[in-house]
């Protein structure tokens, strides 16, 4: 192996004879090198120097090849040599003169360079001092002296001996020279403050060197460069090139170092910054710690992981949480994410995964409850009352059954879907509330009344801003409890559109094949609610949806009588009052009479909630009589009640009376979702001809009714006794009143047909007497729905004969006796059986035709008779009915 550059530090070096620690100093400290030399050549006459280039040196030295080192003249170069043939070399000079010849080997890799694998110059130099390391190797100091360039080999072995040719550099003299070598000296010393490491000692004796020559391998020494480049430094003759040369290397090195040290304080200054924050926040803790507060964050965490475990969830969403609380203690706290984090294992910790209460299955005390709070109703407090008692079968019996259940299909169902179906105010609401109390369970509603997005029964996924479970969720967190009594009201209201449907995700609460794995968007987990008791509540069963009608168990119920409603103002409505009134139960007592006076001239409703309001009215200005201290205690009377409540409102009977005094007009009984009630078909006619309109704010089954009705009659024209030309000369309107309220249903048909034949004939309808029934073209009655609710309707609008469909005979069962005691029925089976019993006989203005005998009897003949008379009368009344219809509804 060549010899290489020794690499140590100069405090090793310096160590490495301290006792002539300055002449080594000086040998290496640059700027005392030239003083060194010169001093050297003062002392003696027989210096080297100051001989010819023979006389100087000798022709033939041996030459030590060096490695990855370029040893310059005037310079000091600590090396180490290790190969045989280098220290036999190094030993065998020693010994003599000292002298050296040292070249760079062009492959730093060689292990024994050959005469060829040389450069061609060399650097003659002085071995100065010699250490025997303990592994064999040599440690020296040499000095280099002038430059030669290689002559002829004349040995290898032992090792290279080559003659020599001094070469000396041409030193050029003038401003240009100094200024190069002023340039690359302050460029060294920037650099030199760029390296921490550097001797500022060295550094400070490199850059006060003076000689350009001297400069230039001094800092050639020591300036890290590639072997090409110190070579070639060497190698060029003017002074001024090497300079040169050697600048455009320091620039070079310069830069990249600054390069370096703007990367690394880059670096750093991230480093710091990271570091000064984590030094403040334990800082912070510290000090939180000293205060005796603790961090935030870690309360917060702690906090949670004390609700998950107190939640008792199931594996699923324990699992979930857990995963992601280690999130959120990962997070710092003021990341966007935390919050996010924080708000759903809020959510996940506050819902009732466990938490319920105990059901009371006494089924006394259920039905105590249930009656108390309730009049009637006795289908629905039965029905809850069977769902209590099968509970407790089933917890009283739970040790005799052997298998949980042998029913593979169907798991074992706790909780129950009722749908209350009926009109407005009949408790359906108050029901739910009753049967919570009965059981001992909470209570919760929520209204579905226009919820057209499915995220509202849902939730919305956790990637949206403010996304939050669906309302059933959010309704359990509520109320805390895992199984309370959960009414969802007005499930008839729910709206489709663009957002989704949310019947369907509906279903999935409801369906108990399904909701004991609800899962909600947000909460992503499932969630059991097979433990609630669901109650939904409709005014109508059409509009809800099919799937959604099929999962529950539908209970309808209808509006009260008069004397239910008397009996449920007595037992529940006026004592609830006069407790809300702050009065004493004894202040205000009501008549029945006054009772019957507010239900049929100020309401006019299926239910009781308008009832109650004007009980409450009354109450308030007895309450206020009492407390002006004009007033000790006060019976409500009929006439009492006109005086509080003003006059009143609604006069069924007189209406009826009024209305029906002409004819075409006939009271239609009609189902609505607000309970039954009682439509006016008014029918009038006008010169023209074959022209029919109807109004009235009518659906197409409406319109398809009344012109089926008009065909009908028309068809029939002469064996109703009609004047056929009648429809020639005359446009026919039809029109239902009753403001804006949207109408249809085909079961106006025969009234419709009553009123064109009443209108066209003249015969005013009987008196307190509607219809209800659908008719074909050829004139049969077919069933219709609704019997019930009609009948009260037409019952609390002072009707007293109803004619109705033959087939819906039965349905009469299920009206109340009172009612059916003071009503008559006639069941027809054709329009002709409806004319007969709807219709007055004309007597007062009635052609001879119709006089003589019925529509329906009368023959060609008398038909053909007929038809003069009636046509003039018509047209007179007709402008009549014209002329009071249009004053009375101004
Ligand atoms: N049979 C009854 N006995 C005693 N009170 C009743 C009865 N039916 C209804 N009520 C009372 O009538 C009022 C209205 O009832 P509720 O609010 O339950 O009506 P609803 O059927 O839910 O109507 P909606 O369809 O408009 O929601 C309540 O104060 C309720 O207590
Ligand atoms: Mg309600």
């Amino acid at each position: 192996m060549p010899a290489s550059r020794w690499q140590t530090g100069l405090n090793d070096l310096l160590q490495w004879n301290d006792e002539e620690e300055n002449e080594l100093l000086s040998l290496i400290m640059p700027s005392m090198l030239s003083r060194f030399q010169k001093k050297d050549s003062n002392s003696s006459e027989s210096d080297p120097s100051q001989m010819s280039t023979s006389a100087k040196y000798p022709d033939v030295l041996p030459i030590l090849p060096l490695r990855g080192v370029v040893v310059y003249p005037q310079t000091a170069v600590p090396l180490t040599v290790g190969q045989p043939r280098s220290i036999k070399l190094v030993d065998e000079v020693v010994g003599a003169d000292k002298l050296v010849g040292l070249v760079a080997a062009v492959n730093p890799e060689l292990e024994s360079p050959g005469p060829n694998d040389l450069y061609r110059v060399g650097t003659i130099a002085i071995v100065h001092r010699l250490l025997r390391a303990p592994d064999g190797t040599l440690r020296l100091l040499v000095q280099g002296m002038d430059r030669f360039r290689l002559g002829e080999f004349v040995a290898e072995e032992p090792y290279l001996k080559a003659t020599i040719e001094l070469a000396a550099e041409s030193v050029e003299e003038g401003l240009e020279i100094d200024a190069l070598a002023r340039n690359a000296r302050d460029q060294f010393q920037q650099i030199t403050q760029m390296i921490p490491s550097f001797p500022e000692e060295l550094a400070g004796s490199i850059t006060s060197v003076e000689d350009p020559l001297q400069t230039a391998y001094t800092i050639a020494n020591f300036q890290r460069m590639d072997i090409k480049d110190s070579q070639e430094i060497l190698e060029i003759d003017s002074v001024a090139e090497k300079l040169k040369k050697l600048i455009g290397l320091l620039v070079r090195e310069a830069e990249v170092l600054q390069l370096g040290q703007k990367i690394q304080n880059e670096a750093r200054g991230e480093i710091e910054k990271v570091q000064r924050e984590y030094f403040l926040r334990e800082q912070m803790k510290a000090i939180q710690k000293e205060l005796g507060e603790k961090d935030e964050q870690a309360v917060e965490a702690e906090d949670f992981r004390k609700k998950i475990e107190e939640a008792k969830m199931p594996a699923e969403a324990e699992k979930q949480a857990r995963h992601e609380l280690e999130r959120l203690s990962r997070l710092p706290s003021a990341a966007a994410e935390y919050g996010v984090i924080r708000g759903y294992l809020d959510w996940l910790v506050s819902l009732p995964w466990s938490k319920g209460t105990e059901d009371n299955l006494d089924i006394g005390h259920a039905r105590e409850i249930l009656d108390k709070d309730h009049y009637g109703l006795q289908d629905v407090k039965e029905r809850i009352l069977e769902f209590l008692a099968i509970r407790k079968l089933r917890i009283d019996r739970k040790d005799e059954a052997k298998a949980p259940s042998e029913d593979k299909i169907r798991r074992e169902r706790e909780g129950v879907i009722l749908c209350f179906v009926g009109p407005p105010g009949v408790g359906k609401t108050s029901l739910g509330q009753s049967i919570a109390r009965a059981m001992d369970r909470k209570f919760v509603r929520a209204s579905l009344g226009g919820v057209r997005d499915e995220a509202e029964i849902r939730g919305h996924r956790r990637t949206y801003i403010g996304s939050m479970p669906g309302r059933i969720l959010q309704a359990l967190r509520r109320i805390e409890s895992r199984n309370p009594v959960f009414m969802l009201d007005e499930i008839d209201k729910l709206t489709f559109d663009f957002h989704g449907d949310p019947a369907s995700a509906l279903l999935e609460v409801l369906d108990p094949e399904q909701n004991t794995e609800f899962r909600d968007n947000y909460l992503e987990v499932a969630y059991d609610l097979s433990q609630v008791f669901f109650i939904t509540t409709a005014n109508t069963l059409e509009t809800i949806p099919g799937p959604l009608r099929d999962r529950m168990e539908i209970i309808f119920l209808s509006g009260y009588t008069e004397s239910e409603k008397i009996a449920i103002a007595t037992g529940y409505l006026i004592p609830r009052q006069i407790r809300e009134n702050s009065l004493r139960e004894n202040e205000v007592t009501f008549t029945e009479d006054s009772l019957r006076k507010i239900i049929r001239e100020y309401t006019r409703e299926a239910g009781v909630r308008n009832l109650e309001r004007k009980i409450g009215a009354v109450c308030r200005k007895v309450a206020t009589r009492i407390a002006e201290g004009k007033l000790e205690d006060a019976k409500i009377t009929p006439a009492v009640v006109e005086e509080y409540l003003d006059h009143p409102i609604f006069q069924a009977t007189e209406e009826l009376n009024q209305r029906t005094s002409m004819p075409g007009v006939v009271p239609g009984l009609a189902w609505t979702p607000y309970g039954g009630d009682v439509l006016f078909v008014e029918a009038t006619s006008m010169p023209g001809g074959k022209g029919f309109q109807v109004t009235g704010s009518i659906g197409n089954v409406m319109n398809e009714s009344a012109r089926a009705a008009l065909s009908f009659v028309r068809s029939r024209a002469k064996q109703l006794g009609l004047d056929a030309d009648f429809f020639n000369k005359a446009d026919i309107h039809l029109h239902i009143p009753s403001g804006a309220q949207p109408k249809d249903g085909p079961s106006a048909g025969v009234t419709i047909a009553t009123s064109l034949v009443s209108l066209i004939s003249g015969r005013k309808v009987k008196p307190k007497t509607g219809m209800t029934g659908e008719i074909t073209l050829r004139g049969q009655v077919l069933p219709i729905g609704g019997v019930k609710e009609k009948i009260l309707a037409a019952h609390r609008n002072g009707l007293r004969t109803i004619i109705l469909p033959k087939r819906n005979k039965q349905d009469i069962d299920d009206v109340p006796d009172e009612i059916k005691k003071s009503m008559k029925f006639i069941f027809a089976e054709t329009v002709d059986d409806v004319l007969d019993s709807a219709l007055e006989t004309n007597h007062k203005r009635s052609s001879p035709a119709e006089k003589r005998s019925t529509p329906r009897s009368g023959s060609a003949d008398q038909s053909a008779r007929s038809k003069q008379a009636p046509k003039k009368k018509n047209t007179s009344r007709k402008t009549k009915a014209n002329g009071k219809d249009t004053a009375r509804r101004r």
